[in-house]
Order: C-alpha cells, then structure tokens, then sequence
C-alpha cells in the first residue's frame, strides 16, 4: 500500500493535506457514474458538488438540493471511480443550524456512499462546526469566497475581495476554517491578490475556482469545461471540449437518419438462427 492512498488504492485526506506547497491538486466535480470513470484516472479528488441542482436538474440555484440528491448522486460517483478521494458537498439547510445537525448529515453522506470527506459553504461562522466535525472523524473540506448557497445575502454570485473589506473577510474566513481543522478550502470567485495571499499564510491546500493559479489546486464544474452548456461561460472556465455542439450534431444526424429509415441498418437488426423459423412466428 503506498502512503497516499488506502488499502482500496484511494488517494486519502492525509495525503491531500500533505500537498500543500507540492504538485497542484487536481480536482473536478462529478454527479454520474459514466462521467467519474472517465475522470477518475486524471482527478487527485472528484467532488460531488451540490451544483447538481443547476447542472444536472436544471434548477436556479443549489437552495433546493437534498441530502437525498447528494447522496445517490456520491454513490453513483463512488461506483465510478477507483482511485480518486470522492468529497460530497452538504446541501444547504443540512449543516447551518448546529454542529449537531451537520454531524448527523455529514454521518449519513459518509456511511451511505463511503466517500472520505464533505465539504461545506461557510468561513469563521461555521468554524465551530468545522472543528466539532474533524473532532470526530469527518474529514472537512471549507469552501470560502463567493458561496453560491448565499446567493440571496450576496444578492447575486458576485466575485469577492475587490475591496477591502471583502478581501479581509476572505482572508479572515481562510484563517479561521484552517486553524478548525478542514484538510483543504475551496476559494471561490477571489481575485488573485487575495488568493495568493491566503495560499502563503495558510497550511492547508487551497483549491482555486476563479482564484487564480496562485492556488495549491483547482475546481472545476466538468461540464463547464467540457462545453456542454450552449449559454453562459463563466470567465474563469476554460472550455477543454464543446460537447454541447457535439451532443446536438449527434441528435440531428439520428433524427435524419430516423426520418430517412436509414437507421436502423441491417447490421443493428436481429437475424433468425435458422430462415426457416419464420414459419414458427404466428
Ligand atoms: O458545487 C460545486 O460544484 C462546487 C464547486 C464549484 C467548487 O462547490
């Protein structure tokens, strides 16, 4: 057994943790097991991501996701994938209210799927929550910075630490989390300055979305890099495919092909072991 992954040859927590300052980790989001085998083999850590509801259900925002959702969604992924440390996200409502609730629900997400750590939304007002849930085997990783679950407070997903006072909130949340014990933070929609500035003061791997290179790693949402949506990119998505394109040139040429009775072929019909067995069917 090597020394970062487990006896099922999973890259664990520890060794995610110890890549501080090291190679960049590499991190994508999955919902599907189809999508974390394809993954799998190139991710450090697939995250089950509570943008499910957007990406996958087409819902507004990621209010509406259950625990329900999050956890057949990280078993799917959990079939998927061999060697990547799976982290599922707690959906909103399901950690906020006390550090009871979200041991109970991050107890429930891990015992279900057998992934090895959740991650949830939040900076110094859930340090305790953090520290309660590490205190006792749940392995955290925090996500600071733009938190899509505040969408409402924020009044829209905008970026963080343009000022003063929110790049100060920023660092301060990055301290607080770290010093609670989650093994990683995600940082979210942060300018570089404020990224790079909380990668140097923190011992814990930061995991950039539109934070800049300046991070021990980076996210992102796979079908944004793939491509499939046909509306808006964010800025900070580089697009590695243009599946969406691909998916709808696929459909126009079955549709075609349909219309036009070429498909199916012979080659996709079932023939009769023996011509003669016609006459069997009545
Ligand atoms: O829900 C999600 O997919 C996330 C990532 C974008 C970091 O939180």
């Amino acid at each position: 057994m090597s020394t970062t992954t487990n006896k099922k040859g999973r890259v664990t927590v520890p060794a995610l943790r110890a890549r501080k300052g090291g190679d960049p980790i590499v991190c994508l989001t999955a919902y599907t097991t189809p999508i974390a085998q394809r993954l799998d083999a190139h991710c450090d850590l697939l995250l089950v991501g509570d943008s499910v509801g957007t990406v996958v259900y087409g819902m507004e925002n990621t209010l509406a996701v259950t625990v329900d959702m999050m956890v057949n969604h990280g078993k799917a992924v959990m079939r998927g994938s061999k060697t990547a440390c799976v982290v599922i996200d707690l959906p909103f409502g399901s950690y906020q209210e006390s550090k009871e609730q979200a041991f109970r629900t991050a107890a429930h997400i891990l015992a279900e799927t057998g992934c090895a750590a959740v991650k949830l939304e939040g900076g110094a007002e859930l340090a305790d929550t953090i520290e309660f849930l590490t205190r006792r085997g749940v392995p955290v990783m925090a996500h600071i910075g733009l938190m899509p679950q505040q969408v409402n407070t924020l009044g829209g997903f905008k970026s963080q630490g343009r000022d003063e006072a929110t790049a100060s909130k920023v660092m301060l949340d990055a301290k607080a989390v770290a010093k609670a014990g989650a093994f990683s933070v995600v940082i979210e929609g942060t300018v570089e300055a404020v990224a790079r500035a909380i990668t140097a003061e923190i011992d814990i791997p930061t995991i950039g979305i539109g934070a800049s290179a300046a991070c021990d790693g980076q996210v992102l949402v796979t079908e944004d890099m793939l491509g499939l949506f046909s509306d808006f990119t964010p800025k900070f998505v580089k697009r590695y495919a243009s599946l969406g394109d691909q998916v709808a040139d696929a459909a126009a040429s079955y549709a075609t092909d349909v219309r036009n009775r070429s498909f199916p072929a012979d080659e996709h019909c079932y023939g009769m072991a023996k011509p003669g067995n016609l006459r069997a069917v009545k």
